[in-house]
């Protein structure tokens, strides 16, 4: 049985697309249920909406994260998501949502983890001055970009290299880099689930 995904995005979704596109050609043995987005106007939004996916906009509140949360917590258990993929989710996810679905929240994070956490990766890289860098698949945990890491694909730093130049040769990495994590994943996924 293929395993069932929930995404979370923030923007553009071409992390999204690349899962989909996967999916479609055969490579990866999973379902798209749903796509959550906390930004109305999210390209990802038509991207899904135009494939016939489930695409809803939960709106966010700093201030009241917990009722976004339970709002999205409902549309995965609605939807029978086994996994939850953050595609570019601008959120932090917090404890609550990490307990109710314990080791089965994925991110995918533009550096070599755990190098250059947080914001502006690609920028923090060169900063640095760092010769390689790229991405990484983890699960997540209550660490900003922590948890345990699933897949890794280094991208080389060139010396001309501007933060453009260097995010779209990280991202077209990603794009690959993904799909395979949540293979493997799912994989071991579902040999623990014929074991229980
Ligand atoms: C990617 O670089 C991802 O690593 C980061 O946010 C970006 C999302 O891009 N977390 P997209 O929306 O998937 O195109």
């Amino acid at each position: 049985m293929s395993i069932r995904l929930g995404v979370l995005a923030s923007g553009r979704g071409s992390n999204f697309l690349a899962i989909l596109r996967s999916i479609e050609n055969g490579e990866l043995d999973a379902e798209l249920c749903l796509l959550i987005s906390d930004r109305e106007h999210a390209p990802v939004l038509e991207i899904a909406r135009q494939r016939g996916i489930p695409a809803w906009h939960v709106s966010y509140s700093r201030k009241d994260r917990q009722a976004f949360e339970l709002e999205v917590a409902a549309l995965l258990d609605y939807h029978a998501c086994d996994l939850v993929i953050l595609a570019g989710f601008m959120r932090l996810v917090t404890p609550w949502l990490i307990q109710r679905f314990p080791r089965r929240i994925l991110n995918i994070h533009p550096s070599l983890l755990p190098a250059f956490k947080g914001l502006k990766a690609q920028a923090q890289a060169l900063a640095y001055g760092v010769k390689i860098s790229g991405c990484t698949v983890h699960i997540v945990n209550d660490e900003l970009d922590g948890g345990p890491i699933i897949a890794q694909k280094a991208v080389e730093v060139r010396s001309d290299d501007t933060v453009e130049s260097l995010s779209a040769r990280i991202l077209v990495e990603e794009h690959r880099l993904y799909p395979e994590a949540i293979r493997q994943y799912s994989e071991t996924y579902s040999k623990a689930q014929m074991m229980a």
